[in-house]
């Protein structure tokens, strides 16, 4: 794994946004894998303020992101579908046949069947991750299997906690969802985490400095051969980037990059 440690969370944003301008330009069918939650949300403002500056066009990307609440459809405002329109779809020039969410609502079973064979077909180019103060990527929580495709799942207590911040009473914030597993998350060529607020130090310590295992989601990474972890100087603070883990390959004013050791 690939660690970049950002000075601001500004840099960081910008960064990402530049390189994925770039390989949409490079490769204009792209298919990309996206997520929802706090953390995504500069990285989509960046990237759709550059398309009004016509730098990037998203007319033949693919996009199939990780998660969905169960019971909420694109009507409810809490529901992922509702998020990524708002906040991404449609502010691009993106074909709406060409973002793909799992369904919550309906046949669950054949909306199960139907993400599976969408992932079976494409291949995921890039894959965008938030993480879980629990480890969780994509509502994969705690000891789902590394083996696992797309199911449902009965969110954690912690997760509900987390998420309810954008609900308007805990109550309201649902009790399952449907994710794509992590066997899945794995499958993507290349993969993007950003980490960079304070309830993520913890658990990306252990991702970073300890061992792969079910218990945390996200340390599947360990072993994959094209992923980067983006954190900042606030996060990197609690790390023992002097110890063995860590090998410095590049520094400059404003970013730190290590290759980290499994
Ligand atoms: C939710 C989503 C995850 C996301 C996580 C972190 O649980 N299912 O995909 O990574 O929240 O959210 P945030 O970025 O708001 O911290």
């Amino acid at each position: 794994m690939k660690l970049f440690i950002f000075k601001n969370n500004d840099t960081l944003y910008e960064y990402v946004s530049s390189v994925y301008i770039k390989k949409i330009n490079e490769n204009p069918n792209i298919c990309l894998g996206l997520a929802t939650g706090s953390t995504p949300i500069p990285l989509y403002n960046l990237l759709s303020k550059s398309y009004q500056k016509r730098l990037v066009d998203f007319s033949k990307v693919k996009t199939i992101n990780l998660d969905e609440y169960l019971g909420l459809d694109e009507n409810n405002s809490e529901s992922y579908r509702y998020f990524m329109n708002e906040n991404l779809f449609k502010k691009i020039n993106i074909s709406g046949s060409n973002t793909y969410l799992p369904l919550g609502t309906g046949n669950i079973d054949t909306n199960i069947s139907f993400y599976n064979n969408l992932l079976a077909n494409n291949s995921i180019d890039l894959l965008l991750l938030g993480l879980g103060s629990n480890g969780h990527i994509g509502f994969n929580e705690p000891n789902t299997s590394f083996n696992s495709t797309t199911h449902v799942v009965k969110l954690k207590k912690s997760t509900i906690k987390d998420n309810s911040r954008l609900f308007e009473n805990i109550k309201l914030v649902p009790k399952k969802a449907i994710t794509m597993g992590l066997k899945d998350i794995f499958n993507a060529k290349e993969i993007f985490l950003i980490a960079n607020t304070k309830n993520k130090e913890k658990v990306i310590k252990k991702i970073l400095e300890g061992k792969r295992r079910q218990k945390i989601p996200a340390s599947i990474l360990k072993n994959h051969p094209n992923t980067t972890i983006f954190i900042n100087s606030n996060i990197a603070l609690k790390l023992n980037l002097t110890g063995s883990k860590y090998s410095l390959i590049e520094e400059n004013d404003s970013y730190e990059i290590f290759d980290v050791l499994k």
